[in-house]
């Protein structure tokens, strides 16, 4: 079992470059196995996510290279498996992107039902639904999800989301691309890597529009071709290192961003005090470390993401005054982190989907652990702003969505390590 231990309390000073989206990643690589042909995938993030997935391909056919930092290529048109190996499919939440591309390639998927952060329930009705819809039958055990032609085969349709769903549109997407007519969903999601998916999809030979908008359109075609592609920057990763140096003060340009995708984030942090600059591809952040309260509302994008809900509530325990954060994504979320800031000073009541906030001088160091990724990002945030030692343990979940954490935040200056037990 290994740990972070930081000796916080220094500001972070210089630049850090953001890596490939994580969320785009893990829906754009099973989305390969649409395609006939190579996939050259660049700016893919070097995390444990991604590594599981392309681990998942391989073991069903693929031929997965690693052609050098950053860039992969996939070739999966030597799959025949509709089974992918259930104990790595157990291990992360979007191996369930997997369901959609089988069911579009073979007509038929058996995929285990997936694992990852369990910050909260999380329902696949939506997914279900949109396979129904599109002529499946669906069967579902506590454990699996088996995919089949219904009666009248598979074919496009139009499907109304009841909730604005990411893996559900990512899943209607994949799974309607190679089938006939034209598939229309209604409430889709709106995130940058819903976008990233419909424009790789497209390079290699989809007819997807709309994307980024509430109503997505797919006309089904009948094969896609390899090629290459380059995956957004990580809006999340992106958020994490500007709120790091909000609350632990600083001076760091973070490079390799889309700032447009960091409004929602930015327009927040600014309103605390920091000062942001925009650039073309980068965002300057300077922050004395000395915040103030604010109100936040979680929202699908473009509203300020569930995914940043962690690490701008360490920000509010450090602000002036009293800071509400309001979460309508994932109800249950705070859970995952608000006592572990508790046990380092923090000041926060829950009441129900808020959390209020009241701003303390300085956190302290502490022994925590991550209950789920950005909890975890979150409790290195608050290790990085707090007085004194803080030993964060369970870094599996960090590593799962942040590609060399600890070296990033060394570089501008952080005293943060590594240490294997
Ligand atoms: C994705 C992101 C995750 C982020 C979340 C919300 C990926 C791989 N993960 O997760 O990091 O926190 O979006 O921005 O992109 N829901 C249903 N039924 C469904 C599906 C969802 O009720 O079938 C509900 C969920 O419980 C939740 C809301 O819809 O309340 C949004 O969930 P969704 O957008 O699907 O999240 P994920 O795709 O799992």
């Amino acid at each position: 079992m290994a740990k972070y231990v930081i000796n916080g309390g220094r500001p972070l000073e210089g630049t850090v470059t953001i890596n490939g989206a994580k969320n785009a990643a893990v829906a754009i690589l099973p989305a390969a196995i649409l395609v006939s042909g190579k996939c050259r995938v660049e700016n893919v993030p070097d995390i444990s996510d991604v590594r599981i997935l392309l681990d998942i391909l391989q073991d069903m056919g693929a031929e997965v290279i690693w052609e050098e930092p950053g860039v992969v290529s996939i070739d999966c048109s030597a799959v025949t498996s509709t089974h992918p190996n259930p104990d790595l499919v157990r291990k992360m939440r979007a191996s369930y992107y997997l369901m959609g591309a089988l069911l579009s390639r073979f007509h038929q998927a058996n995929v285990a039902l997936p694992g990852g952060c369990n910050f909260a329930s999380r329902p696949i009705d939506q997914h279900i639904k949109g396979f129904m819809a599109l002529g499946a039958d669906v069967d579902e055990t506590e454990d699996y999800v088996n995919l089949t032609p219904g009666p009248d085969g598979l074919h496009g349709n139009r499907i109304s989301l009841d909730v604005v769903s990411v893996g559900a549109t990512v899943n209607i997407m994949m799974a309607a691309c190679l089938l006939p007519g034209q598939t229309i969903i209604e409430n889709a999601a709106k995130e940058p890597h819903i976008v990233d998916l419909a424009n790789f999809l497209n390079t290699m030979g989809a007819r997807i529009s709309g994307a980024g908008t509430d109503t997505v359109k797919i006309r089904g075609v009948q094969t896609l071709k390899g090629g290459t592609y380059a995956i957004i920057p990580d809006q999340i990763e992106a958020g994490t290192y500007l709120a790091a140096v909000a609350a632990a003060g600083g001076n760091v340009l973070v490079q390799n961003v889309i700032p447009k995708h960091m409004d929602c984030i930015t327009s927040k942090l600014q309103e605390m005090g920091v000062k942001v600059i925009n650039y073309d591809d980068s965002i300057r952040i300077m922050s004395g470390g000395k915040l103030r309260h604010t109100t936040v509302k979680t929202r699908p994008y473009p509203g300020f993401p569930t995914d940043m809900q962690a690490q701008v509530c360490v920000c509010m325990t450090i602000a002036g005054g009293v800071s509400r954060l309001t979460e309508s994504v994932y109800e249950t979320r705070f859970f995952g982190y608000c006592s572990e800031l508790e046990a380092m000073g923090a000041d926060i009541v829950i009441n129900g989907k808020t959390a209020i906030v009241t701003g303390i001088d300085k956190l302290h160091g502490a022994k925590v652990a991550a209950h789920d990724l950005r909890a975890g990002a979150a409790l290195v945030i608050a290790g990085l702003a707090a007085e004194g030692t803080t030993y964060v343990e369970n870094i599996h979940f960090i590593e799962r969505g942040y590609e060399r954490i600890v070296e990033k935040l060394t570089a501008l200056g952080a005293d943060i390590q590594r240490v294997e037990e």
